[in-house]
C-alpha cells in the first residue's frame, strides 16, 4: 500500500520526506486555501515547487465544473511536471473529462466519491485513482471502510486497474484499517501516520533496554 501525503504545506511535505515513507501528495481547493495560497499564477507556482519535491505523484484539484473547462484546466495542471495528477470531482462532467483525459494519456485522479456506483463509473472512464471519502462517511454514522471493501470486491471482479485511494482519513486506525481493505492508497495528514507508531509497550521495553544497558555498564 502507498503512503500519500494529504496537505499543501510545503513543510508537512518536507517532513514526510525526510520520514522516508512518502510515495506521494494529495491536495485539494480547501488544503490550498489553508496554507493561504490564491490566485491562478500563485496556485500554479505551489503545485510546481510541490512536484519538484516529489517523487511520487501529486493530485491537484480543478475548479472548473464543466467539460470544456476541467479539461482546459487540467491541460494546464498537467503541463506542470509529468508528476501531476488531475483531480476532478464525481459529477457528470467530470466523468465525461477523465475519459477524455484517459485518451490523452494524463494520468486523474476521481475525487468525492461516496458510494460504489460512482466508484465503477470513476473506473470505466479509466481514472488512474479513485477517492472514496471514508472519514466524512463515518461522519455521517455509516461504516466509511465498507465503501472501500465493496469497491476493491468490484474491482477484482472486473478486473479494473483504477488504484483505490482511500482518503479523508483521519487517524491511524483508518489507514490499518484500509489497508485490512484492499485499499491500493492511503493519503493522510502526517499525524495519522505519527500514529502507526504508538504503543505503550514499546516505550515500555525500551526504556527497560536502556535501564539494563545503563545499571550492566555502569
Ligand atoms: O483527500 C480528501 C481529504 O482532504 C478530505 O479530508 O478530513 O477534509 O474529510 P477531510
Amino acid at each position: 500500500m502507498q503512503f500519500f501525503i494529504d496537505t499543501a504545506s510545503i513543510e508537512q511535505i518536507q517532513e514526510a520526506k525526510d520520514f522516508g515513507l512518502m510515495d506521494g501528495v494529495t491536495t485539494n481547493p480547501s488544503l490550498m486555501a489553508k496554507e493561504g495560497i490564491t490566485g491562478q499564477q500563485n496556485i500554479l507556482d505551489h503545485y510546481k515547487k510541490i512536484a519538484d519535491l516529489v517523487d511520487g505523484d501529486v493530485s491537484a484539484e480543478v475548479i472548473s465544473t464543466d467539460y470544456e473547462g476541467i479539461v482546459r484546466e487540467g491541460k494546464a495542471l498537467a503541463e506542470i511536471a509529468p508528476n501531476i495528477v488531475v483531480k476532478v470531482p464525481m459529477i457528470k462532467d467530470g466523468v465525461k473529462a477523465i475519459s477524455h483525459f484517459t485518451k490523452e494519456g494524463i494520468k486523474t485522479n476521481c475525487t468525492l466519491v461516496f458510494s460504489p456506483g460512482q466508484a465503477i463509473l470513476a473506473a470505466k472512464a479509466g481514472a488512474t485513482y479513485v477517492s472514496p471519502f471514508i472519514g466524512r462517511i463515518d461522519d455521517i454514522t455509516w461504516p466509511g471502510m465498507d465503501l472501500i471493501r465493496d469497491m476493491a470486491e468490484i474491482y477484482a471482479i472486473q478486473g479494473f486497474e483504477t488504484l483505490i485511494l482511500a482518503a479523508s482519513i483521519r487517524n491511524a486506525l483508518h489507514i490499518v484499517d484500509a489497508a485490512k481493505s484492499g485499499a491500493d492508497v492511503v493519503t493522510s495528514p502526517l499525524s495519522a501516520y505519527m500514529g502507526l507508531l504508538k504503543h505503550p509497550l514499546t516505550d515500555i521495553g525500551l526504556a527497560k533496554f536502556l535501564a539494563d544497558h545503563e545499571k550492566a555498564n555502569s
